[in-house]
């Protein structure tokens, strides 16, 4: 590695002279995949030397020694709405829109759940410590920003997708709309009459939805914050983001699109530069798999049990009759689809590892963001089976760039799920594919983790970094949009027709009064 030296140098003075911020980590997402992400970023900062206090509602996967992590588990009450509403997401088709309506309604636990969280005594015990910079995850939780304010220190904003609308309004990124598709619009760029149609009707309808849960994220500030009169609104609170991690990478994944300074992107944060040993098991299991191995997994939000058992038969049929071994994430051991000598179940699985393993010839996937990146990197061609959320247009994304295929999982059958397998193993086309995108992914000027220290040190060094920030922050929709000035030049021009007019009428006059106009409309006027 001859190119990093001269920046591991740059980055061990950085280090140096920064010597361990307090970093407060507010990952309060009810999602596993999020929390990897953010957990990520958490680790990076430990490594680097700073102190990092984590609050979750889950038990992180990915951790560090020096993390304090303090976890705030939902009530057995709100655990089993949550689960419930999965398990309902898993039995039928989602949009992204049909999920921002129940995270507003039935799911609504997701969000309140992290405003609870701001009450809990364990909670309130971390003012007591003098932090540094407060990182958020987020996901639909403006009002946490309230705990920044009081704490008084700068924001960074960590994202566990590519730029979306409330991660561009937070750092007045602009929102392309007729050649950025958003979340809900699956579409290769340029984007034809039709698509663009459908991008802008859907920009719209999310803009709208986004501003509904603002409202209510104002609601829950209020609560949470409005009585200590010292603290700024939310909309105040808001302006003082410094900057944004994204997990993305759009020199390699496109679209290729203007992003303001702060935001920053970290895609694929949560890859290891270097795979960890595996399991014993796994290890031995992969070794033998001369033939190559298969990964399943269909992600941690939904239970495997949760998926109809006719779907999961069809899948154990096809897989055991397969000549590759399969490695299943399956969570109940004593439940599993079948036995087959050519299949193993585990639990939890270090997907990131698994996918690095040479062996490893295929991935099938949920088509979260996070596995299709591991994969993508790990240069796996992939077959996805997405459920619900961003993992359909993840799915459908991941088709077109050719490096794998997506079915349907509510309908697939033996056949359909047997000749996506066979086309994706034997057709090299996937495999160069992925490859090809897994050498520009890796092609940086910094890599994740060096771009995640620099920013958050570059933070805490300028303490905030306001002077980044695009002016669109502080700016509201007229002078954003030039309102003001098209409504004063359209006055202007209005003034002046009216005043042409009325020379016009004053000069004709005058000209009819001395030469007797002889023109039918002053002959009419002359009659009576
Ligand atoms: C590290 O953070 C914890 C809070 O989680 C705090 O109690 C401790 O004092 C911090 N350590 C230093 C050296 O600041
Ligand atoms: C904004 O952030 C700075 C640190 O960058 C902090 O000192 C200040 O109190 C914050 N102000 C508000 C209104 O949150």
């Amino acid at each position: 590695m001859l190119v990093a030296r001269p920046v591991i140098l740059l980055l061990a003075i950085l280090i140096a002279s920064s010597n361990g911020a307090n970093i407060l980590g507010l990952f309060s997402s009810h999602s596993p995949s999020h929390l990897i992400i953010h957990m990520s970023v958490a680790k990076t900062l430990a490594e680097a030397g700073h102190n990092v206090t984590v609050v979750s509602m889950l038990p992180p996967k990915v951790t560090h020694k020096d993390i304090h992590v303090i976890v705030i588990p939902v009530t057995d009450e709100q655990e089993k709405v949550i689960e419930n509403q999965m398990s309902e997401m898993a039995s039928q088709r989602n949009s992204i829109i049909s999920t921002l309506n129940r995270l507003m309604n039935g799911m609504d636990v997701m969000i309140n759940s992290q405003a609870d969280l701001l009450s809990h005594p364990q909670f309130q015990q971390i003012y007591d410590t003098k932090f540094d910079l407060m990182i958020m995850g987020y996901f639909l939780n403006e009002f946490q920003l309230g705990v920044a304010a009081k704490l008084k220190v700068p924001v960074i904003i960590d994202w566990m997708n590519a730029p979306m609308l409330a991660i561009d309004e937070f750092t007045g990124n602009p929102t392309e709309v007729s050649y950025v598709p958003n979340i809900g619009t699956t579409a290769t760029p340029p984007m034809g009459f039709l698509k663009r149609a459908e991008n802008l009707a859907k920009h719209l309808f999310l803009k709208y939805m986004m501003s509904a849960l603002l409202s209510k994220s104002e609601r829950i500030y209020e609560e949470k914050f409005g009585n200590d009169k010292s603290l700024p609104s939310l909309s105040e609170a808001k302006k003082n983001i410094s900057l944004a991690f994204v997990n993305a990478h759009l020199i390699s994944e496109g679209p290729i699109r203007p992003l303001v300074p702060a935001m920053v992107e970290i895609g694929g944060i949560q890859v290891k530069d270097k795979p960890s040993p595996l399991p014993k098991d796994i290890d031995e299991f992969l070794s033998k798999s001369t033939q190559g191995a298969i990964l399943l997994s269909l992600g941690s939000n939904v239970k495997s049990s949760s998926i109809k058992p006719e779907i999961v038969q069809s899948i154990f049929k096809v897989l055991s009759g397969l000549k590759l071994n399969v490695i299943w994430k399956w969570e109940d051991p004593k439940n599993t689809p079948g036995s087959s000598p050519n299949i193993l179940y585990k639990k939890w699985l270090p997907q990131d590892d698994i996918l690095a393993h040479p062996n490893t010839k295929l991935f099938i996937t949920h088509a979260g963001k996070g596995g299709i990146t591991e994969a993508q990197y790990h240069g796996v061609p992939m077959v996805a089976l997405p459920i619900f959320g961003d993992q359909i247009s993840n799915a459908q994304a991941m088709e077109k760039s050719g490096y794998g295929l997506a079915l349907d999982l509510l309908s697939i059958t033996e056949e359909s799920l047997s000749k996506a397998l066979n086309e994706v193993l034997e057709n090299k086309k996937y495999e160069e594919a992925v490859g090809k995108f897994s050498a520009l992914y890796r092609d940086r000027p910094f890599s994740a983790k060096q771009a995640v220290v620099y920013w958050t040190e570059y933070v805490l060094r300028h303490k905030g970094a306001r002077h980044l920030q695009s002016p669109v922050v502080h700016m509201n929709f007229i002078e954003l949009n030039n309102i003001d000035v098209h409504a004063l030049i359209i006055a202007i021009l209005v003034l002046v027709i009216l005043l042409l007019r009325l020379v016009v009428k004053f000069v004709w006059n005058k000209l009819c009064s001395k030469s007797k106009c002889t023109s039918n409309k002053s002959k009419k006027q002359k009659k009576p």
